[in-house]
């Protein structure tokens, strides 16, 4: 299975990306592909209806940990799972510099998806400072066993996107071999941790002229698209990159 995700950010407006949503009602999707869309929250009900006919899934960018109560401006995964979403980015790195967001917080959120059946998509990446102080691994490691040790995963149950914190939007890319390096350490860590089948994935600044560079890769099972995934254009030639390079 190779999975494109779109996650929209805050990129589209609700008409946007209803607009965006109504295009794709006709897109024709492989069997072996998950294509997946991330609207913002007040924008995700509306698209899973939309989508509700078509292969595509619907996901949240954010949820909060706790299921229900008095969490002013918060949206829990037993919300998400009643519209009938599927998956839920947890961590990206946007939540967690932007807005804070600790990896203890990240696994009480994977922890939430879990128990209501959300699967979450866990996103870690070392940041441009890290890079240059020779932190890569040591981040890499953190996030991940902050939010796998202990933590009982089935087959599926769980997605792990690498997503460099450098190339994200900026269109710096990260090296198909540097991608492999990343992946071969990343999925070592996992593997001390599960032995449960956890897709991994590649995201930053993945458009239609690279994304074959990083599929064709025997370590990567697809990738999460931010930019390139908010036009109907951009995202179709992409998909039929994808297609095309079957
Ligand atoms: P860009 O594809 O815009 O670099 O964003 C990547 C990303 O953050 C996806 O979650």
């Amino acid at each position: 299975m190779t999975y494109i995700f779109a996650n929209w950010k805050m990129y589209l407006t609700h008409k946007e990306g209803l607009a965006l949503a109504r295009k794709l009602q006709t897109v024709s999707i492989p069997d072996d592909v998950t294509l997946g869309v991330f609207p913002n929250m007040i924008t995700t009900a509306a698209v899973k209806e939309l989508l509700e006919d078509t292969a595509i899934q619907v996901g949240a960018q954010n949820l909060a940990w706790t299921p229900a109560g008095a969490y002013t401006g918060a949206v829990s995964a037993f919300i998400a799972k009643e519209i009938g979403l599927s998956y839920a980015l947890v961590g990206h790195s946007e939540r967690r510099y932007i807005f804070a967001e600790t990896n203890t917080v990240v696994r009480k959120k994977i922890e939430a998806c879990f128990d209501s059946g959300i699967t979450p998509v866990v996103c870690i990446g070392e940041t441009t400072k890290d890079l240059e102080e020779g932190n890569r691994e040591y981040r890499i490691k953190k996030q991940i066993m902050k939010a796998l040790e202990g933590l009982s995963v089935k087959d599926n149950q769980l997605i792990i996107a690498y997503e460099p914190v450098w190339a994200i939007g900026t269109g710096k890319q990260c090296a198909p071999q540097d991608v492999i390096e990343m992946h071969t350490l990343i999925r070592k860590e996992i593997k001390s941790y599960t032995d449960a089948e956890v897709p991994l994935l590649y995201g930053g600044s993945v458009d239609a002229q690279n994304v074959v560079s990083y599929i064709k890769l025997d370590c990567v099972d697809g990738v999460l698209v931010g930019g390139a995934s908010t036009h109907y254009d951009s995202l179709i030639s992409l998909l039929g990159a994808v297609q095309e390079s079957r």
